[in-house]
């Protein structure tokens, strides 16, 4: 029997499956594909126009025409899904917020032209009233206070709208107690029951929304912050709670909003409940990598990339990024 010394080499070398691109892609662990990309973009009013939003270099806001465009390429890169938010003006918002469940407000008239020219896109929706708010919050405000089972109604309301407009995915970010439920039950009786809701269920009063409100105007408007109803940043069990909860009430898949800062719950949502699981790489987020990378400080395509795979490790079945085309051309090679 021959000796072998074992103190002269490792016993192990895991150097030895790093060692080419062709044994790298056999013990890869986790696949990312455009599947797994949820795309968010802004609507404005007008005809063919797009204008540029100063705290996310590269991403604009679309007119709808526009908006049909971005979702033909969207569809050609192989991404099954569009988030859409309307841009509105001071001049526009209102204290009762009717814009939002008007019929014919952008988003619903955007929902109908993209449905239109490409069928097979799945459309999501935000439903909060800040887009259309004098205040800039989710929900109405009466004496300073953010109300709750008013402003749900207000968004049962604003779900049918979108709902007969053709949305597949309702995504009510507002965090008001009992409106899942509430929109759930109305979509039933309305006829709407094929229509799936992805709650903003583990959603964070956070910082990394700031460039968002430049870009669908409710920087200027919004009076206080989103305190008492978003999530305490410090709260991984509330957050848990919320995500039960609205899994009760009648979510089909759930989302943890903002991502890289709260990859905890992604993976503790997954392993938990195992429903479908997406997480939200917000605007924040996006607009510290473009700062970074038009510095020239970080590669922001590798960045990005790396970026978004760490929400697949992290058990997310996708992710919603303004990188969506980016990354899926990234993929592409
Ligand atoms: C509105 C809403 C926000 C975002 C999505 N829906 C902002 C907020 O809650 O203030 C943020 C998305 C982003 O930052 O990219 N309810």
């Amino acid at each position: 029997m021959p000796q072998f010394p074992t103190a002269s080499y490792p016993l192990a070398r895991p150097r030895r499956l790093r060692r080419t691109p062709a044994l790298r892609a056999m013990v890869r662990e986790t696949a990312m594909t455009p599947d797994n990309l949820i795309w968010p973009i802004f609507l404005q009013a007008g005809r063919d126009e797009e204008s540029a939003i100063a705290s996310m270099p590269g991403v604009t806001r679309r007119t709808v025409d526009r908006a049909v465009k971005a979702a033909r390429e969207a569809r050609d890169l192989g991404i099954p899904a569009m988030c859409l938010f309307p841009y509105t003006g001071i001049e526009s918002r209102t204290e009762d917020c009717a814009e939002a469940w008007s019929d014919d407000n952008l988003t619903n008239t955007a929902i109908r032209a993209i449905k239109d020219a490409v069928p097979e896109m799945a459309l999501m929706t935000d439903i909060a009233l800040d887009p259309y708010n004098i205040n800039g919050h989710d929900g109405f405000v009466e004496d300073g206070e953010i109300v709750n089972d008013r402003t749900v109604e207000a968004l049962v309301k604003m779900a049918l709208a979108q709902a007969r407009a053709g949305a597949d995915i309702l995504g009510p970010s507002d965090m008001m107690d009992g409106r899942i439920g509430a929109i759930r039950a109305a979509l039933e009786a309305e006829g709407h029951g094929h229509v799936s809701i992805l709650s903003y269920a583990a959603k964070f009063a956070s910082a990394f929304y700031g460039p968002f409100r430049d870009a669908v105007g409710a920087s200027g408007a919004l009076k206080g912050d989103k305190k008492t109803y978003q999530v305490d940043p410090a709260n991984p069990r509330e957050a848990l709670r919320m995500v039960a909860r609205d899994i009760a009430e009648g979510a089909d898949m759930v989302m943890v909003k903002p991502g890289m800062s709260y990859l905890d719950l992604c993976r503790r949502a997954k392993d938990e409940f195992g429903v479908p699981l997406f997480a939200y790489q917000v605007s924040g987020e996006y607009a510290m990598i473009e700062a970074a990378a038009q510095n020239g400080w970080l590669d922001g395509d590798r960045v990005m990339m790396e970026s978004l795979l760490a929400f697949r490790r992290a058990g997310c079945d996708g992710v919603l990024t303004y990188f969506a085309p980016r990354a899926a051309r990234a993929m592409a090679g």
